[in-house]
């Protein structure tokens, strides 16, 4: 009998791509692969690939550098490259570089086993196409998470709202949602597995749109559906732009208790000059009226937000209109960048990447600094009171203690109780540090 080929995944970037390494290997194994955490026993390695930041292309680059020298060992090594960067480096890796043996890009993971087999032949192989209609909705993924508490449902694909730093429209193409019997039916079956927590994820959840007969689903209606499959189940969603997050969809979430009270809601800058050229199609003021009406709708609803420092013709007064834009709003998290460009995008082509790396770094830090500030008094704020926790395993700093999330995704860590992984406790905050909130269960 032929020994069963293994594979080793490695995932960069965001949770869609650690959801599509999810789809990869479920479509590897219909085809008779097996997996493998342990690269040194591999005879396939995989790298799944991010472009958003010139850094995140870099440490890919660096970690083909080693997959390389693993070759020189085994020289019968299939080294593939998926998801974002396939199609701007496909070229450059595999003619100069003569490293990658495949190249695939996000929408065309089930041809994996046939590129494989090109392969198994002697030849190089490739797929970039994208697709306007791929969503990979009757795949069911493979969970490559620890916990099996929680799960990634990637409800809809690709981006078509062109802000101008962005590769994620030429990377992963045009927006496209997946049949909403398709992910109720993937969130119960997780539930029946024993998850019990779903998060949705898409690039814009807020134009997520599905017919089905006279019937249109929009989000709103998506995530009612998926918060009734059982009211244990506790259901996340990530990314909403502000420019279409709807009262619908906020009276929708302060209805249902198992629909988490969180949003993510990236600004990117507090400046209306720069949102122009970002081409964000919201101001500053238009953005404020929508964190007023999550705080009317959802009261405790934690908020947080992505920020770019030092984009093109950034001026001082802007990068100050994001600082005082974010102790407005008073975040409970952020994820914070500086402008790297990207080719491909709008503003590559028609804008001068013009703030000195310095600069960037300095208002970088100027942004991180008031954030860990921000983040240190909502935690502060959340001293004495009680949260329904979702355990999730045991803590890696004490074996005597469990870690879990609260709704608003602050982890919770507290001594151990009978009830492990999976089970709701209520847990007092008597502590907390600029990351975590410390309390018994009451
Ligand atoms: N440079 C820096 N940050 C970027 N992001 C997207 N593109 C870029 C870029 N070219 C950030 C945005 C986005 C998050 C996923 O990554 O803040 O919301
Ligand atoms: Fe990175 Fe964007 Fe691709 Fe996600 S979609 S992997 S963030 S480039």
């Amino acid at each position: 009998m032929k020994n069963i080929q293994k594979v080793y995944i490695e995932t960069y970037g965001c949770q869609m791509n650690l959801s599509d390494s999810e789809i990869v290997v479920s479509i590897l194994s219909e085809g008779g692969y097996g997996r493998t955490e342990d690269i040194n026993s591999a005879d396939i390695i995989f790298v799944n690939t991010c472009s958003i930041r010139e850094n995140a292309e870099e440490r890919v680059r660096k970690r083909l550098q080693f997959f390389r020298s693993l070759r020189k060992k085994k020289p019968e090594l299939v080294i593939g490259l998926l998801g974002c960067m396939a199609d701007r480096t496909r070229a450059a890796l595999m003619d100069e570089e003569k490293l990658l043996d495949l190249v695939a890009g996000p929408d065309a993971y089930r041809d994996l086993p046939q590129l494989l087999s090109q392969v198994g032949s002697g030849q190089k192989a490739i797929n970039t196409i994208l697709s306007a209609d791929e969503t990979y909705a009757d795949i069911t993924p493979v969970r490559l998470d620890a916990n099996h508490v929680s799960a990634f449902i990637s409800i809809m694909r690709g981006c078509e709202n062109y802000c101008s730093y962005c590769v994620v429209p030429s990377t992963r193409g045009q927006e496209r949602s997946r049949d909403a019997a398709s992910v109720v039916n993937e969130t119960r079956d997780l539930f029946e597995k024993g998850y019990r927590e779903v998060t949705l994820l898409g690039q814009n959840v807020n134009s997520y749109e599905w017919k089905s007969g006279d019937e249109t689903i929009n989000f709103a209606r998506l995530l009612e559906r998926v918060a009734q499959v059982d009211p244990l189940m506790r259901v996340r969603f990530a990314t909403s732009h502000p420019k279409d997050i709807s009262d619908e969809l906020l009276h929708t979430i302060a209805r249902h208790t198992n629909l988490c009270k969180t949003i993510h809601l990236p600004v990117q800058s507090g400046s209306n000059r720069m949102l122009d050229l970002m081409n964000r199609k919201y101001t500053r003021e238009q953005y404020m009226e929508r964190i007023d009406a999550i705080r009317r709708i959802i009261p405790g609803c934690a908020i947080s937000t992505d920020i770019i420092a030092g984009f093109c013709h950034e001026t001082e007064q802007d990068h100050r209109d994001t600082l005082s834009l974010m102790e407005w709003v008073g975040y409970d998290y952020a994820y914070m960048f500086k402008y790297s460009e990207r080719p491909q995008t709008l503003a590559a082509d028609t804008l001068p990447d013009n703030v000195p790396g310095t600069v960037k770094e300095q208002r970088l830090r100027e942004i991180i600094d008031l954030q860990q500030k921000l983040s240190y008094q909502s935690n502060r704020q959340d001293t004495g009171k009680t949260f329904e926790v979702l355990v999730e395993g045991v803590s890696k700093r004490a074996e005597t203690r469990y870690y879990g999330r609260n709704s608003q995704n602050k982890v919770v860590v507290f001594p151990k109780t009978g009830s492990g992984p999976g089970s709701y406790v209520h847990v007092q905050v008597e502590r907390f540090t600029s990351a975590t909130l410390l309390g018994k269960v009451v």
